[in-house]
């Protein structure tokens, strides 16, 4: 005999245009569990709002949430898996029951695509390998459902009320239909025929070997207790039927524990369930739990290794599983801080050993949340200092969470981040589905806020960052504070310089901080408009500054002249750029040797070293030399050279004045008498006349013509005048002293600065500088000696 009761509505279905088509393997997963259908479906694919219609072969039926609770089905909706899964259990209202052996499910999955709806047929046969207990009692999330073996109808034990109330009715009713009754509302049930019965949400059924009974929970008649504190819902239904004098009276019950879940403190879900949760469902022996994760039932060793508890306490058994278990789900969300929660869907097995292997299965779904735990995320300092980078580590980030953006002192990076500025951030996977970022940045970078404390030769450098994280799939974001300080030792620079044989070179390999300073000749800042004037020749890049003087540039000091050599030192002033004060100093002194200069110095002195081998005859001694006044003598003298040294306006000097410059001029003779001796017409007189000079620009003298103190701001420019030379530089025997000193800077340029000139070079304006001289010079017998012919600005 079947009993069916779920054929009452017809569908209207025709307004829909359907096609049906295959769905893709991969959206859907259809399996057979113990007692169950699960049909999961990609939310991919089925959108927000997937539906199922159930189809045998009277028709097609919505599966609504009603008839879901009634028939058999439940249906959940999980985004947090991506999927939608229906479970069907084998008795359910239109599922193909062959034997309570074979059962098949046809189903529709109607999904609404671009706007159309469509409509997929599916279908899936299942045979369960567990055979039936004479008793199963399912706890759904949605509804109870009990089946008994209908072969074996003898109640072992009742509650004698119910059982007379039902054998007295039995036999007062006067038809031979089956007659229910419902126990557990506040008045004893009266009996009522099962169409009555299923419109007040009770759904009957009898399979070929099985009476089954289901309702949905919080029916008026379904009972509700508490066996030692935990609630239970259960439904107790007597059916009975008289045949002749006869009476069949089955006894249906079902009762699950109400348990909502709870967690303590050391991170476990706990669910309790009595271990007899009705009179009519205990067991003879200790009752058999077994526990499990989405409808799947682990073997003990596995549940183990997972951390399931099963704990009998008080005639309840308690359930604790780790809140984190294999099988639980995770969810972050933003409140303020960042939380999470965890979503355990538990499967339960309840064995109930009853007389006469009477036996109960009892199987339960719930689902167990915990509440919203902080979650927090760490940052660790991981700088190590000698590689001036601040590297800063954000972990225990979970799978779900991404680094959206970091603020670093106020100035804010947005994902994807780009290795462009000397910052990275670099994604690490941790194991537990954990993550974090690495950022690293550089101490130097114009980001990080520094402070410097000239007392301690310090610089405190410091960077905050707010780290912007979002939870996934919403993008809800949350922040992250982190802050990192460095102490760096900084001190002035300090350049390596070495002699070379024509000058001294200055190497700076940078450093990140030396910004802190700049660098100075004397008061003027080094920039390369002030190398190209004063002839140095400089090159910086990102690494190191290269600074060459060549001796007798600007800037350098002289002493000990003698005619082996002369000492030049130079310096390079390090100063605080607020204040200017001088921090450090570079100095270099190094010994040159020399043929030939000329120093006027600002105090009004003129010191040469001369080469007189052609001005003396052979054999001739320079120590017999002197200038105009005869009783100027040289100071030192070799076998050519001889050096003089005497005040500009002493010596028989000349004083040529023109408009901007003023040129002192003496002569160095060997003999006057050996002069006269020679024609002067006579060109073949190689006799060299020596003629030296120093010329000032008038602006900068402050006394011209007092006998008693000379004194300019600059240094004088002097001259060795070769009448022997006459082809080499600037020592032209067309090129007048007076042509000279009126206008040198436009003589000397135009000719004598030919094509060598440095691209770039400026001439300054007011007086030539000498050491430019000196590169573009044609080089004669400049092998590996120092050959000065002409002379700078260089003051004693
Ligand atoms: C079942 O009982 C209701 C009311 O008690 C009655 O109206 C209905 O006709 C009965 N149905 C059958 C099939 O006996
Ligand atoms: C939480 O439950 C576990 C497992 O039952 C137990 O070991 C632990 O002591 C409980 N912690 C607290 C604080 O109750
Ligand atoms: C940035 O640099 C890190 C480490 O060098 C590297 O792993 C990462 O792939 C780089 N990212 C980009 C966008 O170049
Ligand atoms: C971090 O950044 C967020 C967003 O820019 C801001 O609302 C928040 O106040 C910042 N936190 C701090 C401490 O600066
Ligand atoms: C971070 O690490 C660096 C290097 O170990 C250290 O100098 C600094 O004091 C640490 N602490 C903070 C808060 O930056
Ligand atoms: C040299 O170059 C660096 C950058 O590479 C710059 O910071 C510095 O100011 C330069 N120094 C001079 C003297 O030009």
């Amino acid at each position: 005999m079947a009993i069916h009761f779920c054929l009452g509505v017809t569908l209207l279905l025709s307004m829909w245009a359907t096609a049906k088509c295959d769905v893709p393997n991969e959206a859907i997963n259809m399996e057979c569990h113990d007692r169950f259908f699960v049909i999961a479906v990609d939310l991919a694919f089925t959108g927000n709002e997937p539906h199922f219609e159930a189809v045998d072969e009277s028709g097609v039926y919505p599966i609504t949430r009603h008839r879901a609770a009634q028939c058999g089905y439940s249906i959940g909706v999980l985004p947090l898996l991506g999927h939608v899964e229906l479970r069907a259990s084998y008795f359910s209202c239109h599922t193909e029951n062959n034997d309570d052996k074979v059962f098949t499910f046809n189903f529709n999955l109607v999904v609404a695509n671009e706007g159309k709806i469509v409509s997929y047929a599916l279908s899936k046969t299942c045979s369960p390998s567990l055979p039936w207990s004479p008793r199963e009692v399912t706890c759904e999330v949605n509804y109870m459902e009990v089946s008994v073996n209908s072969e074996v109808t003898c109640p072992s034990e009742t509650k004698k009320e119910d059982w007379n109330a039902a054998l007295k009715s039995a036999y007062t009713s006067a038809t031979s239909d089956w007659q229910v009754m419902l126990h557990g509302g506040e008045e004893q049930g009266m009996p009522m025929n099962l169409s009555e019965a299923h419109k007040r949400g009770y759904l009957f059924d009898l399979t070929d070997s099985r009476l089954v009974l289901r309702a949905q929970y919080g029916q008026p008649e379904s009972f509700s207790t508490e066996v030692n504190g935990v609630p239970v819902e259960g439904v107790h239904a007597t059916l009975f039927s008289r045949q002749g004098w006869v009476v069949l009276m089955v006894d249906l019950v079902a009762a699950c524990s109400m348990h909502e879940g709870s967690y303590n403190d050391s991170g476990y879900m706990m669910w309790d369930t009595p271990e007899a949760l009705h009179p009519l469902m205990t067991s003879q022996h200790e009752a058999q739990v077994k526990i499990g994760v989405n409808g799947e039932l682990v073997e003990e060793p596995v549940a183990e290794e997972r951390g399931y508890i099963v704990k009998k306490q008080n005639t309840i058994i308690q359930i604790s599983i780790p809140y984190n278990a294999e099988g639980a789900i995770r969810k972050s969300l933003v409140s303020g801080d960042l939380f999470e929660f965890y979503i355990f869907d538990l499967y339960l097995e309840q064995m109930l050993f009853g007389e006469d292997q009477m036996d109960t299965r009892l199987r339960a779904h719930r689902t167990l949340a915990t509440p919203l735990l902080p979650r927090s995320l760490f940052s660790e300092n991981r700088t190590v200092p000698e590689e001036r980078v601040f590297t800063v580590y954000i972990g225990n980030v979970p799978e779900d969470v991404e680094l959206a953006a970091v603020n670093l002192n106020g100035q804010k990076c947005n994902a994807p981040f780009s290795n462009e500025s000397s910052l990275t951030i670099t994604k690490v996977i941790q194991p537990n589905h954990n993550h974090g970022y690495t950022l690293k940045v550089s101490m130097f970078d114009p980001v990080i806020r520094q402070k410097f404390s000239k007392e301690d030769a310090t610089m405190q450098q410091t960077l905050e960052i707010n780290y912007t994280l979002t939870v996934l799939p919403e993008n809800e974001p949350f922040y992250h504070l982190a802050s990192v300080m460095a102490f760096t030792d900084v001190s002035p620079p300090v350049f390596d310089a070495l002699c070379t044989e024509s000058g001294i070179s200055f190497k700076l390999d940078h450093r990140p901080f030396d910004y802190l300073w700049e660098i100075t000749i004397d008061s003027d800042l080094l920039t390369s408009e002030l190398a190209d004037q004063h002839g140095y020749i400089m090159s910086n890049d990102s690494n190191s500054l290269l600074l060459e003087v060549p001796l007798l540039s600007q800037g350098y000091q002289y002493e000990g002249f003698n005619l082996k050599e002369v000492i030049g030192t130079f310096k390079i002033l390090i100063r605080d750029p607020k204040t200017s004060e001088v921090q450090s100093s570079s100095i270099k002194t190094c010994s040159f040797t020399t043929t030939e200069l000329v120093v006027c110095s600002t105090d009004g002195r003129m010191t040469v070293v001369a080469d007189l081998a052609l001005a003396i005859p052979n054999g001739g001694n320079p120590a017999r030399t002197n200038l105009r006044d005869k009783y100027c003598g040289p100071k030192e003298t070799d076998g050519s050279r001889a050096l003089f040294s005497f005040s500009l306006n002493s010596c028989g000097s000349t004083v040529k004045l023109g408009k901007e410059y003023v040129t002192y001029e003496n002569e160095i003779f060997y003999s006057k008498k050996l002069r006269a001796l020679k024609n002067p017409a006579d060109p073949s007189n190689d006799i060299d006349r020596v003629m030296i000079q120093c010329t000032y620009p008038l602006s900068g003298l402050f006394r011209l013509f007092s006998v008693y103190k000379f004194e300019s701001d600059k240094a004088g420019f002097g001259r060795i005048v070769h009448s022997a030379h006459s082809t080499e530089g600037l020592l032209s025997p067309t090129m007048e002293p007076t042509t000279v000193f009126q206008t040198p800077v436009y003589t000397t340029r135009r000719s004598r600065r030919p094509v060598s000139m440095r691209p770039g070079y400026q001439p300054p304006v007011k007086y030539i500088k000498v050491s430019s001289f000196l590169r573009n010079l044609p080089k004669k017998g400049a092998k590996g000696q120092l050959q000065i012919k002409l002379n700078p600005f260089i003051s004693l």
